[in-house]
């Protein structure tokens, strides 16, 4: 890969295509806890969407789900998860056989960790990793090692490190900005279409995240990669993302453009949450408005699952499931949609922030 800008595809309809997805974890012989429930976005070329709520709501779970990374015990029960690939041709991720998803991994769709230690195995150099990665999908002659450390390097630049410093170090040797930044270069490697990040920046201090966030803008920019950017810092997703989808309980409640959720959010919890940042970007503190906390998987309720914490709700609301309502239809996949059964009555009312 080089770092000139790759030319936009030409595209029609979106790379990824969600519909109707369930996730869940098996717990037992016959019990499965569904973590994620009829989950439905389309994500089209060049496109970033970030995924927010509170911890537990089933963002990792997603994201996970959609590359097929989930542990053992997970398991996508139900819906599509259709991709676009390189070639044109479009496939349904759930039904890919084990050797195509292991070369759609990385070279199509990539997805960084919170965690860049774990994603590293620490006896390996990060030179090894980036060498192990690009053999693994090679299909013709093998390259030369020399050829890849310098496209190494030039990756590593890309995300402002210092090639000599970092090609030979070990993964503990690194500080984890710079691990964390090793492993944007290493998922970019192959150029996929598709980059997944989950809370990559959570663990760092606040100028290592604004220069990878800064970082992560720019390379998008360039290399016209699709983005789904997982995290509870409302202001990053604001600053990273052009829409941004509300999970609440494994659902996803809201999804709008990004101006339409932070000016315009028609969900009762979406405008809780937004009322709830701190002025400058920090963590999502969950508002004193909202006591309690989310249902767990193991306790799924009738009706809308914010209810009991809603202070909008009616009886309805606690009987009567809300599916998601398209308020503001859009070709682009940056349509604006809400699940609440009230939220023309509220957004009437002035009560959420329409
Ligand atoms: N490996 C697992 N086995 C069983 N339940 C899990 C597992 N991982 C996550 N869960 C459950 O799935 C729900 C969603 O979790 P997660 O996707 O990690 O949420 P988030 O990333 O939004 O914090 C939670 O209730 C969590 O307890
Ligand atoms: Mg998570």
């Amino acid at each position: 890969m080089t770092a000139s800008p790759t030319a936009p595809v030409p595209h029609e309809g979106p790379l990824l295509s969600v519909r109707n997805v369930d996730i869940g974890y098996r717990t037992g012989r016959r019990t499965l806890l569904t973590a994620v429930h009829d989950v439905s976005f389309d994500l089209h070329p060049g496109q970033s969407m970030a995924l927010v709520g509170e911890s537990g709501c089933g963002k990792t779970t997603l994201g996970l789900g959609l590359l097929r990374l989930l542990p053992r015990t997970g398991l996508v029960s139900a819906g599509e998860i259709r991709f676009r690939r390189k070639d044109g041709t479009t496939v349904d991720i759930r039904s890919m056989a084990k050797e195509d998803l292991r070369r759609f991994r990385w070279s199509e769709a990539a997805m960084v960790f919170q965690g860049a230690m774990n994603a590293f195995n620490p006896v390996l150099r990060i030179e090894d990793h980036f060498v192990d990665t690009f053999r693994a999908h090679e299909t013709g002659r093998p390259r030369r090692r020399r050829e890849i450390l310098e496209e190494s390097a030039a990756l590593l630049e890309m995300v402002r490190l210092d090639p000599a410093r970092v090609l030979g170090s070990f993964p503990h040797e690194l500080s984890g900005g710079m691990r964390q930044r090793s492993l944007i270069a290493l998922a970019l490697a192959l150029e996929p279409q598709l980059l997944i990040l989950d809370e990559p920046t959570t663990a760092l201090d606040l100028l290592t995240q604004r220069a990878i966030v800064e970082r992560l803008c720019e390379l998008r920019e360039a290399l016209r990669f699709s983005m789904v950017f997982i995290t509870h810092d409302l202001g990053l997703a604001a600053e990273l993302a052009d829409r941004v989808g509300t999970m609440y309980a494994g659902r996803l409640i809201e999804t709008g453009t990004t101006r339409d959720i932070f000016h315009r959010s028609r969900h009762p919890y979406t405008s809780a949450l937004i009322g709830s940042v701190p002025p400058i970007s920090g963590d999502l503190i969950v508002p004193e408005s909202l006591p309690g906390s989310p249902p767990g998987p193991s306790s799924p309720l009738p009706g809308c699952s914010f209810a009991p914490r809603c202070g909008h709700a009616v009886d309805l609301c606690r009987e009567r499931r809300p599916e998601p309502e398209v308020l503001h239809a859009r070709g682009d996949g940056l349509s604006h949609t809400v699940a609440c059964l009230r939220s023309r009555e509220l957004a009437a009312e002035g009560a959420t922030r329409d």
